[in-house]
């Protein structure tokens, strides 16, 4: 087991830098999954730790060593990516013990290693087989099980369930916590499907344009998401979003007939000033248009999920959806009336989108005062 920590880490290709300074530490034997969209810097991240791509800037630290000149083999990291590459004319075991084979390991000793790591993978009764002759569920294992039996410090996993149709993605899922529970390895999971991440990570590191966004656990970051960017990121449907201006009664306003009253906004530094108000579909709840306090709108589509369902409508020209768990929803054009309550409000400055906490006024806090 290994920690790793990240200093400061800046990656760029010729003048184009993608990855802006990370800093991350990562316990030893910790799961922690990256979370980001396509393109923002997450595979870069993942192979300058295994040192597949050279670092721009910062220091890589693994089990208290630096590793930035140290090559890939030295670093005790192996990777599991989505393209799992197996050798089509190799069997299972072949595939499996190929590392060890290139490595100098006595026949004997690999062959234990591989029946070991193959009971760990659950492809005992596979080690004759070819690839083609595999589902991709345990092509996937296949891949694991070459990165297990080298038996690394470190698992880097660069979205290896992408390729796997839904319902093995879950499954996968669950194996890939099994084997980490079982060997404790430290392991840095990358994905762009915040679901996966939600399910899957201790500590969920959230990245944007490569920079990272926010750390914390999955309830964390769903409760108290740190921007804009995170708030819109994760979770499903994603939460509501809606710019307006605070004003002078602390009243947030998207227009004259859509007003949340927001707890000590008045005393704060926000009055007159334009901010993005969010609030998750499962906060709000879908009235009688006529109902007090509700905030008008009308239902565009609603969307089916089975246990429960999405009520998509138009606030106001702002699309805002609410989950509801009636049986009945209101159709395609009727007028709803949506209730918010203060307290589920998440506000996030206009400029930089970071969320805004508003501290309550002194004189409530101070009864003397
Ligand atoms: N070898 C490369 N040369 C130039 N640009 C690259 C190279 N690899 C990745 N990039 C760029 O770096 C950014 C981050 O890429 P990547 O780390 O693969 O993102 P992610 O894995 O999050 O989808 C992207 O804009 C990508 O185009
Ligand atoms: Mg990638």
């Amino acid at each position: 087991m290994s920690s790793i920590a990240i200093k400061g880490v800046r990656k760029a290709y010729a003048k184009n830098a993608v990855v802006h300074g990370v800093d991350l530490d990562i316990a030893s034997g910790e799961f922690i999954v990256i979370l980001g969209p396509s393109g923002c810097g997450k595979s870069t991240l993942l192979r300058m730790i295994a040192g597949l791509e050279e670092i721009t800037g910062g220091e890589i630290w693994i089990d208290g060593k630096l590793v930035n000149k140290m090559e890939p083999r030295e670093r005790g990291c192996a990777m599991v990516f989505q393209n799992y590459a197996l050798y089509p004319h190799m069997t299972v075991a072949e595939n499996i013990g190929y590392a060890l084979k290139v490595a100098g390991v006595p026949k004997a000793e690999r062959a234990a290693r591989v029946a070991a790591t193959a009971k760990v993978v659950g492809l005992e009764a596979f080690l004759d087989r070819r690839p083609a002759a595999l589902s991709g569920g345990q092509r996937q294992r296949v891949a694991m099980g070459r990165a297990i039996v080298r038996e690394p410090k470190v698992f880097l996993f660069d979205e290896p369930l992408s390729n796997l149709d839904a319902k093995l993605r879950v499954a996968m899922r669950a194996e890939i916590r099994r084997l980490h529970r079982r060997l404790g390895a430290t392991s840095v999971f990358v994905t762009h499907d915040q679901t996966e991440a939600m399910t899957l990570g201790d500590r969920l590191i959230v990245m944007n344009g490569g920079r990272i966004e926010q750390v914390g656990t999955p309830a964390e970051v769903y409760n108290r998401p740190a921007t804009r960017f995170v708030a819109n990121f994760v979770g499903s449907p994603a939460m509501n979003l809606m710019e307006g201006e605070i004003d002078r009664h602390g009243i947030f306003t998207l227009d004259a007939a859509r007003r949340i009253a927001i707890p000590n906004a008045i005393e704060s530094r926000l009055v007159g000033h334009k901010v993005t108000l969010g609030v998750r579909a499962e906060a709000a709840r879908l009235v009688a248009p006529e109902a007090p306090g509700a905030l008008p709108a009308t239902v565009d589509f609603v969307e089916e999920l089975g246990a429960g369902r999405v009520v998509h409508t138009d606030l106001g020209g702002v699309s805002f959806a609410v989950a509801i768990s009636d049986p009945v929803a209101p159709g395609t054009g009727e007028p709803v009336g949506i209730l918010i309550d203060p307290a589920d409000v998440h506000l996030f400055a206009q400029d930089d989108g970071r969320r805004i906490d508003l501290a309550a006024p002194q004189a409530a806090l101070d009864p003397a005062a």
